[in-house]
Order: structure tokens, then C-alpha cells, then sequence
């Protein structure tokens, strides 16, 4: 008898695991290592030369993207447990940055896409010497611990990015509202690792490589502008503020995500209403009305109430909306992805009246100052970092890392179907104070847009 007990509480035990990962757990590094997993040593040159491409196409030369050669994510063996993994490390490194951004942003708007920063460490990982690339793993999440100094465990960046790419681009996946570009302007007396370029394909729905004499800044800098606007419809403008003329590299990514409120919300109606910027202001905004049943949580403890808005069949957007009086500092400061789990595992289905306002946000992250400002800058981007398998020019640079961020919403699209008489008394949610939202692919939970809205008229 008290054998049978201890095998049925070990027997539940053991599914409640299952059931939280779905999975028996294995370390992301097993996941993303190569074939042979061996501790290299960080002294030792590659046996391989450097392959590199040069010349690189000069930036005056073309405005089409790059022809593609790269792989397809449907090539990987178990994407959807590595998506899965992928996405928990990406969403955890995101909302660290998260963390580190908002209190600078006390008064305004916020918007970043952990997806697309983690793709473009991974990628700058590609290029990074072995002593680099130890620093780059823990970063990400994918490193494996060893107590030797002298040696490193490396991961296969290219697994890495393909899976990212396959969050985005499986089977009825979100890529019709995801698009993700990336540019590399590169010194044009430096050479530029194939494998890097490789790297850059596998992430990216499009990328644009090319050489820029850097030798008059100003001339450069306009150039550089101007091929990224016109590269991206005029969504990237005015970019780069500052280049100095020893630039080996500019790397600069965009991630758009397209919307509709009308599939998204279904507004019965839109009326102007105040909205609480801060304790003692104001403005009015257009809040869009629905009701209906939505996926509904009272968090009474973490104070907040969260509302889950499907966006399309692969993506969903969480609301989270402090309660009355709460700060939404107070939240922020534990958010963790164990909480945002927590969350989508508890959603309740609650008829609700909801008013929310109608917002399109866009930004633009300058990676490097956000990892300074985490405490990790230091080692990814001081005068010991080597990105030495980037060029075989001496002592190449990373200047410059840029995301630009686009979370857009419109509202074209079919009438509103009116909606049957419904007897049941709904409970009111008004989005009219400070709030967060984090968008995200339904499958493997990968965060691609993470903000918060303090004011949604400007
Ligand atoms: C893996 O290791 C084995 C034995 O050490 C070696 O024969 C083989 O060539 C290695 N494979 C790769 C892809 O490096
Ligand atoms: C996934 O990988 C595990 C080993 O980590 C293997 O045993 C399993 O068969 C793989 N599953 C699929 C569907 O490839
Ligand atoms: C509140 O917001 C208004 C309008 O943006 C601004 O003028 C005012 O200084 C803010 N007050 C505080 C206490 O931050
Ligand atoms: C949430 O629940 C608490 C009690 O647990 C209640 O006092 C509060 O009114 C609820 N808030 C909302 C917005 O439903
Ligand atoms: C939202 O999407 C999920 C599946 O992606 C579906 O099960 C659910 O019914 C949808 N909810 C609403 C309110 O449409
Ligand atoms: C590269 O850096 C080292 C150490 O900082 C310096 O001694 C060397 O002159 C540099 N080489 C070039 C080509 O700039």
C-alpha cells in the first residue's frame, strides 16, 4: 500500500513535469551544439583558413537584397522542441533588456523585439574568437559549464538561427506579419567571413551586404541612410546619427510586425476618452469597444489584470493592465518568464466589455548601450572582445548595432459583424492607464514584440 502511494505521487509527480515542459529536459547547449562535442581550446588557430568574401559589393552598386543560398529551417531534426527552448531563452534575455529599458523610459513608450535581438547576437556570435564566444553563450543561454579556463564548448550558431527562423516561418507561421531585414555595411578595405553571411541568410527574410569607404563620414553616413531607407519602403529613416571614419562594421536589423485591430479587436464602436498618462494628467484617446469572451486573468497578488487578444492563428498579444492605483513599475520589476507562463496557464474564458486604445509603435534599439547599461557590454564589446572570424582584416571592429523596431496596426479590412443579443451582465476592462503588451507566436511562446504604452496619442 505505501509502495503503491509513493509510485502514484512519484507517477504524478513525473506527469505534472511532463506537463509543464511537455518534454523530459536537455540542456539548450545539447540542443545547439555541433555533432562532436569536444572542449576547444581558446589558444588554438581554426586548422581551416578564414574563408572570406571580397570585394564586397560597394554600396553604390545595387539596391536589390542579397540572392539567397541559405538553408530551410525544415532541414533541422526536433525544431519544435528547439523552438520551444529557443523561445524560453530569447523571451528570458528579452525581458532583461526589457527591465533595463523601461526605467529610462519613465514617461514615454517602449517597444522591443526579443526575437530579433537575440537573432542578431547570435549572428555577431558567428563571427566572435572561442574566448568571445564563451561570453556570447552565457549571454544567449547556451553555454555549458566546464572548469577549465583554457577551453570553450561551442554551439552551432547556424542551428541556432535557422530554429529562430523557423519560429517565424513554420507552416501557416506568422511570416505574412513578420519580416525581418538585416544590412552589414563593412569597411571597404576589409574582407567579410562567408560563414558570417551564411549566418545573416538564415535569420533574415532579406539581407544587404556591402562596402562603404568610410574614409569621409559624412559622405558615408548619408549614403548609409539613404540605401536603408530606400531598402526599407521608407519604414528605417535617419538611422545612423554618428559614424567616425576607422568604421569596419555597421550591422542594422529591422522586425515589422503587421496587424489588424479589426481581426485582432472586432471594435463595435470607437469613442474619445481620457486616458491617465500619469498621476496627475490626461489626454484623450480613441478607445475601441468589443465585448465578447475573451481569455482573462485577475492576478490579485501580482495586482494586474492580463487579457489575452488573438492577433491572427499564429500570434496573440497578452494585455497587461496594472489594477487601479498599482504601479506599473511594481509589475515590471518581477517580470520573469516563469510569470508570463504562470499567466497564459491560468487565462480563464470571461465575457468582458472591453475598451482598449489603438495604438502602431515604433523604435529603435541600440543594442550595444542596452547591454552596456545591463553590466554585460564589457564583455561583449570591450577592447578584449575579438570579433577575429568576422574579417581577416587586423583588429576588426563591431561599431555599430542597431534594431529597428515596427509594431504596426491597421484597421482596414471587412465591417463588423453585429453580434447576437447576449443575456449575460460582461465585466468591464477599460485600457485607459499605463499598461504592457507582449506579442507572440502561439506554438513555441517566442516574444516577437515587447512594450509598454504610457501614452498612446504620441
Ligand atoms: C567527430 O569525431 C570523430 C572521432 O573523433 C571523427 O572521426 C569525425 O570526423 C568527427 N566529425 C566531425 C564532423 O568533426
Ligand atoms: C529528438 O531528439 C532526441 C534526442 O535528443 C531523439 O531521441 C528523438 O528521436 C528526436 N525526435 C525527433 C522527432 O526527431
Ligand atoms: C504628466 O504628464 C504631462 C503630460 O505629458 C506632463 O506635462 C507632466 O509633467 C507629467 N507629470 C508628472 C508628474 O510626470
Ligand atoms: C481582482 O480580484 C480582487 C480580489 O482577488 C478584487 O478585489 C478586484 O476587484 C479584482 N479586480 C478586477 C479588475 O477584477
Ligand atoms: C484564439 O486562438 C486560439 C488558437 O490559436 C483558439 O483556440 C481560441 O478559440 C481563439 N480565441 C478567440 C476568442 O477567438
Ligand atoms: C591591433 O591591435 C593591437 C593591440 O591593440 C595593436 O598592437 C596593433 O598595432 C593593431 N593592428 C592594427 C593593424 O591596427
Amino acid at each position: 500500500m505505501k509502495m503503491n502511494t509513493l509510485f502514484y505521487s512519484l507517477l504524478l509527480l513525473s506527469c505534472l513535469a511532463m506537463g509543464l515542459s511537455n518534454r523530459v529536459y536537455v540542456h539548450p547547449f545539447y540542443l545547439f551544439s555541433h555533432e562532436n562535442i569536444s572542449c576547444e581550446a581558446i589558444e588554438s588557430k581554426d586548422p581551416e583558413p578564414l574563408q572570406t568574401i571580397h570585394p564586397l559589393t560597394p554600396i553604390q552598386d545595387n539596391i536589390q537584397p542579397d540572392p539567397r543560398t541559405g538553408t530551410s529551417p525544415e532541414g533541422l531534426k526536433n525544431l519544435t522542441q528547439r523552438t520551444a527552448v529557443l523561445a524560453e531563452l530569447q523571451n528570458s534575455l528579452g525581458l532583461r533588456m526589457y527591465k533595463t529599458l523601461s526605467p529610462k523610459e519613465e514617461k514615454g513608450n517602449l517597444l522591443l523585439s526579443p526575437y530579433n535581438a537575440y537573432g542578431v547576437l547570435v549572428t555577431l556570435y558567428l563571427g566572435a574568437s572561442k574566448k568571445t564566444s564563451g561570453s556570447f553563450q552565457q549571454l544567449l543561454g547556451l553555454n555549458r559549464d566546464s572548469e577549465r579556463t583554457d577551453c570553450v564548448y561551442l554551439i552551432d550558431g547556424h542551428k541556432v538561427l535557422r530554429t529562430l527562423q523557423g519560429i517565424n516561418s513554420q507552416r501557416d507561421g506568422p511570416q505574412n506579419e513578420l519580416r525581418t531585414q538585416v544590412w552589414s555595411f563593412v569597411n571597404s578595405e576589409a574582407d567579410l567571413s562567408k560563414d558570417f553571411v551564411t549566418g545573416i541568410q538564415d535569420f533574415s527574410d532579406a539581407s544587404f551586404v556591402r562596402a562603404v569607404d568610410f574614409s569621409q563620414p559624412e559622405v558615408a553616413k548619408a549614403q548609409v541612410n539613404n540605401f536603408i531607407q530606400k531598402t526599407s519602403d521608407s519604414k528605417v529613416q535617419n538611422l545612423l546619427t554618428d559614424i567616425n571614419q576607422r568604421t569596419n562594421l555597421l550591422f542594422a536589423s529591422s522586425v515589422h510586425f503587421k496587424g489588424n485591430w479589426r481581426t485582432a479587436f472586432q471594435p463595435k464602436e470607437t469613442s474619445l476618452q481620457d486616458f491617465r498618462v500619469n498621476e496627475t494628467s490626461t489626454v484623450k484617446v480613441p478607445l475601441m469597444t468589443h465585448t465578447g469572451d475573451y481569455m482573462y486573468l485577475n492576478d490579485s497578488s501580482m495586482k494586474c489584470s492580463v487579457i489575452k487578444l488573438n492577433l491572427s492563428k499564429r500570434t496573440y498579444m497578452l494585455l497587461v493592465l496594472p489594477h487601479e492605483g498599482a504601479k506599473l513599475q511594481d509589475i515590471e520589476s518581477k517580470l520573469q518568464t516563469g510569470v508570463i507562463s504562470t499567466w497564459i496557464n491560468h487565462l480563464k474564458e470571461r465575457y468582458l466589455d472591453l475598451s482598449l486604445p489603438k495604438f502602431s509603435l515604433t523604435a529603435v534599439v541600440d543594442l550595444r548601450s542596452v547591454l552596456s547599461d545591463m553590466d554585460v557590454e564589457k564583455y561583449l564589446f570591450d577592447s578584449e572582445t575579438s570579433f577575429e572570424r568576422l574579417s581577416s582584416k587586423a583588429n576588426f571592429t563591431v561599431e555599430k548595432v542597431y534594431n529597428k523596431v515596427l509594431f504596426e496596426m491597421s484597421e482596414e479590412g471587412s465591417e463588423v459583424q453585429s453580434t447576437p443579443l447576449d443575456e449575460r451582465v460582461p465585466l468591464k476592462v477599460t485600457v485607459n492607464r499605463p499598461f504592457f503588451f507582449a506579442v507572440a507566436e502561439v506554438n513555441s511562446r517566442a516574444i516577437l514584440m515587447l512594450g509598454k504604452i504610457r501614452n498612446p496619442s504620441v
